[in-house]
C-alpha cells in the first residue's frame, strides 16, 4: 500500500476514543464514525486521518509525537451558531421576557461597546470562555458600533479561530445611543467585509438585529448586500416571542408572517442564520428548506425568557437545516453540553425524543452544515480544520459514577449531554494548536 504520509512534513497524533458525523443520526443509519481506542493524525493544522488506532499505528512515521489521551473522547470542537459576545457581562439578568430584558439590561450593556478597550477586553474574556467550554466556532453578534467588530475579529486572529461575526445593524426602536441609519448601516458593514471576511480564518455575517429595529431601508440594503456578497454570513432573530411576532405584524402589516418580512428583502439563502424560529408556521419552513436557511435553536434562551418550545418534528418534517446555539446572554450557558441538556427536555415537552448522537451532530456537524462550511469544520474528514475536543467522561465524580455503568455510546454521550459542563472539556485545539487546558 502507498504511504498516505508525505515526506518531509510533520505530524502530531492523538490517541483517544474518536467520535465524528457523516451525516443527521436521525435520518441515516451510518452517520457516525466511532472509534473506541482511535487516533487522530494532524499535520499543518488541518486532519490528516482518523480511525482505529491498531490500523494506523503502524504506519505513523516514526518520531511522530502521539499524546495519550486515553480513556477521554475526542471530537471536532462545538459550533454554537447563535451568541451574543457584547452580552457576556449580563448574562443571568432578570426580566419578565425578551422586550423588557432588551430595554433594561442588553441596550444599556451594548453602549459600552464604543470603547474599543472595553470591548477587546470583554472579547478577550468571552473567547477564553468559548474555548473552555470547547467551543471552536460560533456565530458572533457584536454591536452596532464597528469598532466592537474589530476587537472581536482582532481576538479571535489572535488564537486563530473560525468565527464568524458582524455588526449589529439598527436604524429604529432602539436608544439613540445605539442607533444606525440605513445607509450607515450598510456602508459600515461593507466596510468590515472588504477588512474582515476570510482573512485568515475570519467571516462576515450581514447582522440587522430584528425586524422591529429595522427599516424597510435597512432591510432592503441587507439584502442587497446579501447578494452582492453571496460568500458572508447573514444573521438574524426570527419569531422567537409572541409579543415581538404581534409588534413585527403591527410594523410590517404587508407581510404574510414575521418570516416572509425578511423574504421579501431577498434575505433568505444559504448562509443565512434564523435564531429561535419558535413560532413559524409550514409556509415559513419550507421556504427555509427551499432556500437553504438555517434555524439555530437556542433552549437555554427559550426556557429562561419563556419565549417557548422549539419544534423539533416540524423542523424535521419539512427538512430545515438545524444546528444548536447558547444565545448568550439570553443563553444562560456557555457550554454546548448544558445546551444540549437542555434541548432534550424542550423536546420531551413537545413529545419529541432526541437522541444524544443526534444532540452532539446538532452541535459539531450540524453546525458546519447549516454554514455551509462542511469540509472545513464540524468533523474529522481529510483536510478538514483540526479544530477538536478532549471530553473527559471522569470529569466530576458523578459524571465517574453514571458513566462507569454505561453500556452503549448511546448511554455514554447522554449522560455526558446531561451531566456535563465547561469541566467535561479537558484539552481543545483549534487549527491542531492547543487554546485551552483544564486546570485540575
Ligand atoms: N431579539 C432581538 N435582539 C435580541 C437579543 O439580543 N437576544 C435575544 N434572545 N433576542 C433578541
Ligand atoms: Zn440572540
Amino acid at each position: 500500500m502507498a504511504s498516505i504520509y508525505t515526506t518531509g512534513a510533520t505530524y502530531q497524533a492523538y490517541r483517544a476514543s474518536l467520535l465524528h458525523f457523516s451525516d443527521d443520526p436521525a435520518f441515516q443509519k451510518n452517520a457516525y464514525s466511532w472509534h473506541e481506542d482511535g487516533l487522530l493524525v494532524v499535520s499543518e493544522g488541518r486532519v490528516h486521518v482518523a480511525g482505529d488506532y491498531a490500523a494506523l499505528i503502524d504506519f505513523l512515521p516514526a518520531g511522530t509525537p502521539v499524546a495519550d489521551y486515553r480513556g477521554k473522547l475526542i471530537m471536532p470542537g462545538f459550533i454554537d451558531t447563535h451568541v451574543h459576545y457584547p452580552q457576556t457581562d449580563m448574562i443571568a439578568s432578570p426580566a419578565p421576557g425578551l422586550l423588557p430584558w432588551l430595554d433594561k439590561y442588553t441596550f444599556p450593556t451594548e453602549r459600552k461597546f464604543a470603547d474599543p478597550e472595553h470591548a477587546a477586553n470583554v472579547a478577550r474574556f468571552f473567547l477564553d470562555e468559548l474555548v473552555r467550554c470547547g467551543t471552536t466556532t460560533a456565530m458572533v453578534y457584536c454591536t452596532v458600533h464597528p469598532q466592537s467588530v474589530d476587537a472581536f475579529f482582532n481576538e479571535s486572529e489572535k488564537r486563530n479561530l473560525r468565527m464568524v461575526a458582524g455588526k449589529v445593524m439598527m436604524d429604529r426602536n432602539c436608544p439613540d445611543f445605539l442607533q444606525d441609519t440605513a445607509e450607515s448601516g450598510a456602508r459600515e458593514s461593507e466596510e468590515l467585509i472588504k477588512k474582515w471576511h476570510k482573512r485568515g480564518r475570519q467571516l462576515y455575517a450581514l447582522t440587522p438585529r430584528f425586524a422591529p429595529t429595522s427599516t424597510e431601508a435597512q432591510l432592503e440594503l441587507t439584502g442587497a448586500l446579501a447578494k452582492a456578497y453571496p460568500d458572508t454570513f447573514l444573521q438574524t432573530h426570527v419569531a422567537e416571542n409572541l409579543d415581538e411576532v404581534a409588534w413585527v405584524k403591527s410594523l410590517f402589516p404587508q407581510a404574510r408572517s414575521y418570516m416572509d418580512v425578511y423574504d421579501r428583502f431577498g434575505m433568505l439563502r444559504p448562509r443565512s442564520m434564523y435564531a429561535h424560529c419558535i413560532w413559524l408556521d409550514d409556509n415559513d419552513r419550507a421556504r427555509m428548506a427551499e432556500t437553504r436557511s438555517a434555524i439555530s435553536i437556542c433552549p437555554t434562551s427559550n426556557l429562561f425568557l419563556g419565549s417557548g418550545l422549539f419544534d423539533f418534528e416540524k423542523a424535521d418534517a419539512q427538512n430545515v437545516p438545524l444546528s444548536l446555539a447558547t444565545d448568550v446572554g439570553g443563553g444562560t450557558s456557555f457550554s454546548m453540553l448544558q445546551t444540549m441538556n437542555e434541548a432534550y427536555k424542550v423536546a420531551r415537552m413537545g413529545g419529541t425524543y432526541l437522541q444524544a448522537l443526534r444532540m452532539f451532530y446538532l452541535a459539531t456537524l450540524g453546525g458546519a452544515r447549516s454554514m455551509e462550511l462542511e469540509g472545513t469544520i464540524g468533523n474529522f474528514v481529510q483536510g478538514a480544520e483540526a479544530d477538536f475536543i478532549v471530553l473527559d467522561p471522569h470529569a466530576t465524580p458523578l459524571l465517574q459514577r453514571r458513566t462507569e455503568r454505561t453500556d452503549s455510546l448511546e448511554e455514554l454521550l447522554f449522560a455526558l449531554a446531561l451531566l456535563g459542563d465547561d469541566r467535561t472539556v479537558l484539552a481543545t485545539f483549534s487549527a491542531g494548536q492547543q487554546v485551552h487546558q483544564r486546570l485540575d
